[in-house]
């Protein structure tokens, strides 16, 4: 199995160090390389600056309280909002082949990541801040690792595999 299956965590404290702008524009043409129904290439990205990045999790501390999405979303260097372009049927599905290519691109080259679905629950709030008029699918956490986390469990392969 590829080490970056293997090795990847969501992380969820990191180092308030800035990374390398390539870094990031490196991990987007990973994901970009993803397939997607009809070659459609549904998704759009947003990297947000700090002052949004901020209001974004001002703002679900506001709603939800204190919680570690919204603390991880103030520490990290970068977030990318992560949209789908139209509604055609498998948009969904190439969007998320587009973030499981950039997870494993950031494992490889040593960054840590947190996708984050949970933005969709302000998603009006966002979309005032940032005037996109495309649908917000989720939000990528982009930055260096400050922990290093034990793999969460899985199911066994037989557990979720029937033979017919
Ligand atoms: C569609 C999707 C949405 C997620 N949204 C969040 C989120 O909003 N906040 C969060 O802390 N983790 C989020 N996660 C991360 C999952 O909690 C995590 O992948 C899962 O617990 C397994 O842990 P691992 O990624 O370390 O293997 C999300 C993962 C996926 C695939």
């Amino acid at each position: 199995m590829l080490k970056e299956i293997q090795n990847r965590r969501s992380i969820r404290n990191y180092k308030k160090n800035i990374i390398d702008k390539q870094d990031v524009l490196d991990i987007l043409t990973a994901g970009i390389k993803a397939p997607s129904a009809k070659n459609n290439q549904p998704w759009r990205f947003v990297i947000v600056n700090d002052e949004i990045k901020n209001k974004i999790s001002n703002k679900m501390v506001e709603l939800y309280g204190p919680n570690k999405t919204a603390e991880v979303i103030e520490k990290v260097p970068y977030l990318i909002l992560i949209y789908n372009k139209d509604n055609e049927y498998f948009n969904h599905l190439s969007i998320g082949a587009c973030i499981e290519n950039m997870l494993l691109e950031a494992e490889s080259i040593g960054l840590g990541t947190l996708w984050i679905g949970y933005i969709k629950k302000i998603e009006d709030y966002v979309k005032e801040l940032v005037n996109i008029d495309y649908e917000l699918v989720s939000a990528l956490a982009i930055g260096i690792k400050n922990e290093n986390p034990v793999a969460r469990p899985r199911l066994n392969l037989e557990e979720v595999l029937i033979y017919k």
